[in-house]
């Protein structure tokens, strides 16, 4: 495969939500906990989280401009360091601004994680100069619209990713689902069920997509019962 093995994980919903107020409370945290320790058992080569997810995952510096006056930043991919587990983020206009190389977490499962950003060639000279500063990797896929397949091919290739984990929200699995990369799919599906408008999908469509697109077809792997009501279901698409 000249890209890498992509499993999504996620926790959601008996009604396959993966925000709402269900996620905040005291009774569902074993859940999660079931969902961090799954995710550091798959023992992948990194995760990879859309821009919205990454911003309110990891905080932001509290400065996020930066004054460039120096020669035009050729698009070229950057490889600040190899590692071993990344954390990638999908963020084609250059939105997102990091205090570090690597991710700090209380949850050994994300710390250190170092940090590749997939952009496009449309971002600012002064947020590249930016991530130069702070030695974090990006790599270019595509000019204004973002190269999904181009995007996981040069993981596998510049950084060697051979297994990673998509790790949401709505919209980003839903362009992976779209772009057929998603070969495994882990939920955590937490016992809950919320009447909530605003809650995000499993898979949002639209936004970089078609609004509709056929259903693909994914094999039950296994289930598995987790305590107190919870499960993990892992389908797989051969
Ligand atoms: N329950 C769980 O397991 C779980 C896991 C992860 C996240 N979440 C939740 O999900 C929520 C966020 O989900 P979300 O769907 O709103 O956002 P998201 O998928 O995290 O990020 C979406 C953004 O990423 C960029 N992006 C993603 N795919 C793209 C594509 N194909 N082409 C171009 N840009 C692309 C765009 O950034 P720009 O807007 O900058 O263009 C887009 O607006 C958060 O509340 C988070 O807590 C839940």
């Amino acid at each position: 495969m000249d890209r890498p093995y992509i499993i999504c994980h996620m926790a959601m919903s008996l009604d396959g939500k993966v925000t709402g107020d269900f996620l905040e409370k005291s009774e569902y945290g074993k859940f999660i906990e079931d969902y961090y320790r799954i995710h550091r058992e798959y023992g992948a080569d990194g995760f990879l989280c859309g821009r919205v997810t990454m911003e309110g995952s990891f905080p932001q510096p509290s400065v996020t401009t930066q004054e460039y006056d120096g020669p035009p930043i050729a698009r070229e991919d950057y490889i600040a360091e190899k590692a071993a587990f990344y954390a990638v983020a999908i963020d084609p206009k250059g939105k997102l601004w990091w205090s570090n190389r690597a991710i700090s977490d209380p949850d050994e499962g994300y710390d250190g994680a170092h940090i590749i950003e997939v952009l496009t060639e449309s971002v600012p000279d002064a947020f590249l100069a930016h991530l130069r500063d702070k030695e974090v990797s990006y790599l270019f896929a595509g000019k204004t619209e973002l190269n999904l397949p181009l995007a996981v091919q040069k993981l596998k290739d510049l950084f060697g990713i051979e297994k990673l984990l998509l790790e949401g929200g709505g919209i980003v699995n839903g362009s992976f689902l779209q772009e057929d990369l998603i070969d495994e799919i882990s939920l955590v599906v937490i016992p809950a069920a919320e009447c909530n408008e605003n809650a995000i999908p499993l898979f949002k469509t639209g936004k970089y997509g078609a609004k509709t697109a056929p259903a693909k077809p994914f094999h039950l792997k296994e289930a598995k019962r987790l305590n107190d009501d919870g499960l993990w279901l892992i389908y797989s698409k051969n």
